[in-house]
């Protein structure tokens, strides 16, 4: 059987940061790939080869498949062809995961780690800490709306307010968040030279690298501190949860509890942040959809699912195939690299009506943005808890909403979203 390729500028968009901060151009080549080329085999030079899936359904058939379609034989997270290489010679086992977490896991221990700490995520759980999420809203809601009527958005408010609850929940002081704030954007936004550590274009697999190693030490000196901490004071935190976790019998070994804080700490915030930064542009372009929320009485669950699929904020993870087999009429070898396009997934024509319109009356909306399966995003119930609290605690405060500058998208391969919304509002 013909292998079929994908279009070279096609290949080099979908690796490339930043061809996802031009978010309307990168459609198109997914939507030609949905069309023309669901199962296409990316080639460019600094990547070695791998399956880009782009339609809902072969993201859906490989996320429910943890057995045949591995996070752990390889990096769940894409690296360039140097950058694994690099990684494999500088981790445990030789492994290639600069950090152990959940995401870079297979059964048994996926399963013996997540369900450490899987209750805590469950919306029973969640219920008893919404009182304190509502107060670090409103408190967000005054700073803002102390702004006098004009603000960025993204910066000045999206990306603080998960940060505040992820490190309300973990048991982090709030002296420290500036720090995680920097961490994480640094280890998402490596790419982006507005952002990361380096403030400059990273031209070698070697510099990401050794970036990125710099930015987990950090994290990982911070977070010895928390684990020696609860487990001699325990609290009613997450982080006492981790700490004082125990997988077959034994604490939680220092590398794996390293990495639970990690993700536990970076993936619930500038994820959480794009999508309640693309449900407030969204609102600020549409004044009759302002006009339907804006008195805090119409349920916004609608408008959340909408803003999370519409923004889709993890871009892609990885997989690599443990056996031989059948994906979406190709052939798939073992050890072949497969690319889940989450936001092409989200565009699908084929399970979204008219993809492109922002439309939060779809009923079902089968969005995708957290994954699915095994490995389906553990913080998805407090993701969409967050922003409805803070759409309560915001909308009934605004007369109006208007976009007062040009978005712009950070370039970011692997979390996506707006860094900049400047917005003019009235205050009721
Ligand atoms: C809009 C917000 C969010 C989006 C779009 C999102 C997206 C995702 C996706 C796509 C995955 C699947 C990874 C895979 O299949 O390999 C994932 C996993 C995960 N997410 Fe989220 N996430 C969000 C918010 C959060 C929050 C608030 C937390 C909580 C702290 C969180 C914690 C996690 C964890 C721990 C995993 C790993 C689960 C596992 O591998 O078993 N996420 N997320």
């Amino acid at each position: 059987m013909n292998q079929p390729t994908l279009p070279a500028e096609i290949a080099v968009a979908i690796v490339n940061p930043k061809a996802y901060a031009e978010w309307d151009d990168l459609h198109e080549k997914f939507a030609w790939a949905r069309a023309n080329m669901p199962l296409g085999i990316a080639e460019n030079d600094q990547f070695s080869p791998f399956w880009a899936l782009t339609r809902h359904a072969d993201i859906l058939a490989v996320s429910r498949n943890n057995a045949r379609f591995s996070s752990a034989v390889r990096s769940s997270i894409l690296l360039s062809h140097e950058g694994e290489m690099m990684a494999k010679a500088i981790t445990p086992n030789n492994d290639g995961h600069l950090a152990r977490s959940l995401l870079q896991m297979d059964a048994p221990d996926h399963m013996k780690y997540r369900l450490l700490t899987q209750s805590w995520f469950m919306p029973k759980n969640l219920r008893t800490i919404e009182a304190r999420i509502r107060e670090i809203a409103r408190d967000t809601v005054e700073k803002m709306l102390a702004m006098g009527g004009e603000c960025d958005f993204a910066k000045d408010v999206a990306a603080y307010y998960p940060l505040h609850v992820i490190m309300c929940i973990l048991g982090i002081p709030p002296e420290d968040e500036p720090r995680m704030l920097m961490l994480t954007q640094q280890l998402f936004g490596a790419e982006d030279p507005e952002i990361n550590r380096a403030r400059a274009e990273i031209v070698s697999a070697e510099q990401a690298i050794q970036m990125l190693q710099f930015v987990i030490a950090d994290f990982e000196t911070y977070f010895a501190a928390i684990t020696a901490d609860r487990r001699a004071h325990p609290r009613d935190d997450l982080a006492t949860v981790i700490a004082t976790g125990t997988i077959n019998g034994a604490p939680i070994p220092d590398r794996e509890a390293n990495g639970y804080y990690m993700i536990v700490a970076t993936a619930g915030h500038d994820t959480t942040s794009a999508s309640t930064a693309g449900a407030i542009m969204e609102l600020a372009r549409n004044p009759a959809l302002f006009a339907r929320y804006r008195d805090g009485t119409t349920d916004t669950a609608g408008l959340i699912e909408e803003a999370v699929r519409w923004t889709t904020p993890v871009q892609q993870f990885m997989r690599t195939a443990t056996e031989d087999c059948e994906l979406g009429g190709q052939w798939i070898h073992k050890g072949d690299r497969l690319m889940l396009c989450y936001p092409s997934g989200n565009r699908d024509e084929a399970v979204f009506d008219d993809p492109f319109t922002f439309n939060p009356d779809r009923t079902p909306n089968n969005q995708i943005a957290f994954g699915f399966g095994g490995h389906v995003c553990l913080g998805q119930h407090l993701a969409r808890m967050e922003m409805r609290i803070l759409m309560e605690e915001l909308l009934p405060r605004l007369k109006s909403i208007e976009l007062a500058g040009e978005p712009a998208r950070v370039e970011s391969a692997l979390v996506g979203g707006l860094k900049r919304l400047p917005i003019r509002f009235e205050v009721n």
